[in-house]
C-alpha cells in the first residue's frame, strides 16, 4: 500500500477523533483533527490498548487518553506530562483537496506487556 484515502476532512470535526477502515476494511485508522492539522494512527492507546476513539480527548493539539492520562502533542508527537511512557505511533498523514490520506505500508501495531493484558481471572488463576 501507499498513500491511501481514509476519509473526507469534513468527516472529522476539529478536536475530535474518528475511526475508519482502509485496505479493504482490514486496517483500522484513527484520524484526529487537532485544529491546525490531521493525524492518523492506530486506534488504540499504546499504554493498555484502550480504544482512543472513546477514551481520547483532544485539546490544544494534545491528545490525552483519559484512562491514565498519557498524552502526546499531535503536531510534534512529543510526549506530554509526567505519566506518558511510550511514544504514539502514527502514519504519515496529509490533506489534499478536502480529502485525508494516510501513508500505510502495513498496519502499525503496539506490543503490549503480558501483565497489562492480564484480566482479573487470569491474574488470580496464576497465583
Ligand atoms: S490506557 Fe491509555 S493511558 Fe492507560
Amino acid at each position: 500500500m501507499s498513500w491511501t484515502k481514509v476519509c473526507m476532512a469534513s468527516d472529522v470535526k476539529p478536536n475530535t477523533l474518528k475511526k475508519f477502515w482502509v485496505g479493504g476494511g482490514v486496517i483500522p485508522v484513527l484520524i484526529a483533527n487537532y485544529g491546525s492539522g490531521f493525524a492518523a494512527m492506530p486506534p488504540v492507546c499504546p499504554h493498555m490498548e484502550e480504544p482512543l476513539e472513546e477514551s481520547g480527548v483532544l485539546a490544544n493539539c494534545v491528545l490525552t487518553c483519559t484512562k491514565h492520562l498519557w498524552a502526546w502533542n499531535l503536531s510534534t508527537l512529543e510526549q506530554q506530562g509526567t505519566e506518558t511512557e511510550k511514544d504514539l505511533k502514527t502514519y504519515q498523514c496529509k490533506e489534499e483537496n478536502g480529502e485525508i490520506f494516510a501513508f500505510i505500508e502495513e498496519e502499525i501495531v503496539y506490543e503490549f506487556d503480558d501483565e497489562d493484558d492480564m484480566d482479573d481471572d487470569s491474574f488470580f488463576a496464576q497465583n
